[in-house]
């Protein structure tokens, strides 16, 4: 029936996120994926047996939907192939929807709501979406592509469970875009960018989680010691654990509060202006929309062909 058609979509979205993350030695507690990640860990040849296994079980479901165009059907390729939805970034009801299906799926194959955060971009209506989930669903968001200050004060007036501003990528923009190719990691745009957030939340007393994400080396991972959770790739984790050298805090809660940031109040309007100004973030904002959306694509495409591959081949 229906509910096992879901159950079996889930069960292809768990084995795709599960070989998606190279993380057994580490033990972490939390995963996390996207379509790019899945995409490039279906390519590799090491995990084309989890392929072959998730199409196996996703089979049933298409051939049914070919059969008779059932509402589940129709709502399981959805599940699945959902990434690919056109403009979802930018429209709030339809992401507070699709979050809303998708805890109801992981909830009929049994985990609760506590275990999962959504992933949402930082646009404006992202953001929106995230308070409305938060607040009238207690649905958790983990605010992504996020840049600029503004996106952080937005998510934290928001009041969403957690965001994970991005450091390499900044770093990137400015390493690619001026004539200064190397930072001191105090001087890494991408560490003052994490700096500035941490710091206007703690000393505002707001709840939201600051998790900075993407490295692209071990000194920015030391100047952001003391942030609330740091999201590091399996490489860089390794180069720690072998680096003798003590980790010490460098943000603090106290330090936060010695800093002059003033508490502001945005709007939309005063948000599309604020972020506006800063151009690195509105070009990266841009640009990852961009590349998530391809590799949606590309995803879709791919696991379609397999699937008709393996059907040609019996
Ligand atoms: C079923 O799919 C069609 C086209 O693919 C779409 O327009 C429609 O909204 C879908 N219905 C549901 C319930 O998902
Ligand atoms: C939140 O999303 C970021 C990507 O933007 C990821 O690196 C991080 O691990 C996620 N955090 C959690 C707790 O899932």
């Amino acid at each position: 029936g229906g509910s096992s058609l879901w159950r079996q979509a889930l069960h292809l979205l768990w084995l795709l996120k599960t070989i998606s993350l190279a993380i057994d030695e580490y033990k972490p507690q939390d995963a996390t994926t996207n379509p790019s990640l899945i995409l490039a860990a279906a390519q590799m040849p090491a995990y084309q047996e989890l392929v072959e296994e998730a199409i196996t079980y996703v089979k049933p479901c298409l051939e049914k939907k070919k059969k008779k165009k059932d509402k589940m059907g129709n709502f399981t390729l959805y599940v699945l192939f959902g990434y690919n939805k056109k403009m979802l970034s930018f429209d709030k009801d339809a992401m507070v929807a699709r979050a809303r299906r998708l805890i109801e799926l992981y909830k009929e194959a049994g985990i609760s709501k506590d275990r999962i955060l959504i992933k949402l971009s930082s646009t404006w209506e992202g953001i929106q979406a995230g308070k409305e989930l938060e607040e009238q669903h207690g649905i958790h968001c983990n605010m992504t592509l996020l840049f600029s200050f503004a996106q952080a004060v937005a998510c934290a007036e928001a009041g969403v469970t957690l965001i994970s501003p991005f450091v390499g990528r900044i770093l990137d923009w400015h390493v690619a875009n001026t004539d200064k190719k190397s930072y001191e990691p105090l001087e890494d745009p991408g560490v003052k960018s994490v700096t500035k957030i941490y710091n206007y939340y703690k000393k505002f007393g707001y709840k939201t989680i600051v998790m900075g994400a993407s490295f692209r080396n071990m000194g920015e991972i030391k100047a952001l010691a003391g942030c609330d959770f740091l999201t590091i790739s399996p490489k860089l984790l390794g180069e720690l654990l072998q680096d003798n050298a003590k980790l010490v805090p460098v943000l603090s809660a106290k330090a936060a509060q010695a800093s002059d940031l003033e508490k502001i109040h945005l709007d939309e309007k005063s948000f599309r202006w604020l972020h506006n100004e800063d151009q690195m973030a509105v070009e990266k904002l841009s640009d990852g929309i961009r590349k998530f959306a391809a590799d949606a694509v590309k995803l879709e495409r791919m696991l379609t062909e397999q699937m008709f591959n393996a059907e040609n081949g019996k």
